[in-house]
């Protein structure tokens, strides 16, 4: 199951969509921290802790983040497990990884959710924080972290998601689908940067709903298949690895 359909206006098949993004957030990379930071309202480092806390990482886990970005997951997994030792950070794009590498010294790795370069059983938690509508198939993609996930390791997919009402859904457009991606490049003066954020609206607009998200958690196996909202915007997905699953 794709995360959306083609967007054809940015990339002419499903194939092209991998080089497509990872342009987009190459070039995008040095931008990327402030232009969350301030869209956001600086809550981005204190959400990001707060639900890995709650969602149960603590020390000694081994923590696989894919789509580490410029890190800003894994930095904040750091000050809960009080090492970036145990921290294992994944990305495609080499921009995002360069700026993440200046941050903490934990493992990088440049790959791609669909394919993971892991063996079977070995992390006690995944992460993947806002990059879901950018793989190319979510149950593919659900697979491998029920792979590489230990027996009842523990999975945490952060989103954002359009709210379903008429009038939360008339705001939600008009600041990410104008007037973010409009201060983005007034602030940043970099096309490249007010693109990234044009593109995440897009992705956020034609996403499938949360419930086709669940499902596919479901069909790749995983259990314990739940997710919990914050402000009606921000999708916390959480799943376990069975105790007796075979891989
Ligand atoms: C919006 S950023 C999220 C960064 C970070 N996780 C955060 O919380 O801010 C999306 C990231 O997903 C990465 N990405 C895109 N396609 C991916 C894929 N197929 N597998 C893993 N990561 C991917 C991009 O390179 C980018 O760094």
């Amino acid at each position: 199951m794709r995360p959306h359909p083609t967007l054809v206006a940015h990339y002419a098949t499903p194939e092209a969509k991998p080089e497509f993004v990872n342009r987009l957030f190459d070039q995008g990379a040095k931008h990327y921290d402030s232009v969350v930071d301030w869209g956001f309202l600086r809550s981005g480092a204190s959400y990001r802790r707060r639900t890995l806390r709650q969602h149960g990482l603590r020390p000694p886990d081994h923590l696989l983040d894919v789509a580490c970005g410029t890190g800003l997951v894994a930095v904040e997994a750091e000050k809960i497990l009080g090492t970036a030792e145990n921290i294992t950070c994944l990305d495609p794009s080499e921009g995002m990884l360069a700026v993440a590498r200046t941050k903490l010294g934990a493992h990088f790795v440049q790959g791609r959710a669909e394919a993971l370069p892991f063996p079977d059983n070995f992390f006690d938690f995944l992460t993947m924080g806002y990059a879901l509508r950018h793989v190319t198939d979510l149950e593919t993609t659900f697979r491998e972290y029920c792979r590489v996930l230990k027996p009842e390791g523990r999975l945490l997919i952060l989103e954002i998601t359009k709210p379903g009402g008429r009038v939360a859904g008339f705001f939600f457009r008009l600041y990410f689908g104008r007037i973010y991606p409009f201060l983005t490049q007034l602030f940043t003066r970099s096309t490249d940067a007010r693109d990234m954020m044009r593109y995440y609206w897009e992705t956020m607009d034609a996403c499938v709903p949360p419930a086709s998200v669940l499902s596919a958690l479901m069909a790749a196996g995983l259990t314990a298949v739940k997710r919990d909202t914050a402000l009606g915007l921000f999708s916390e997905y959480t799943a376990m690895k069975a105790r007796s699953a075979t891989t």
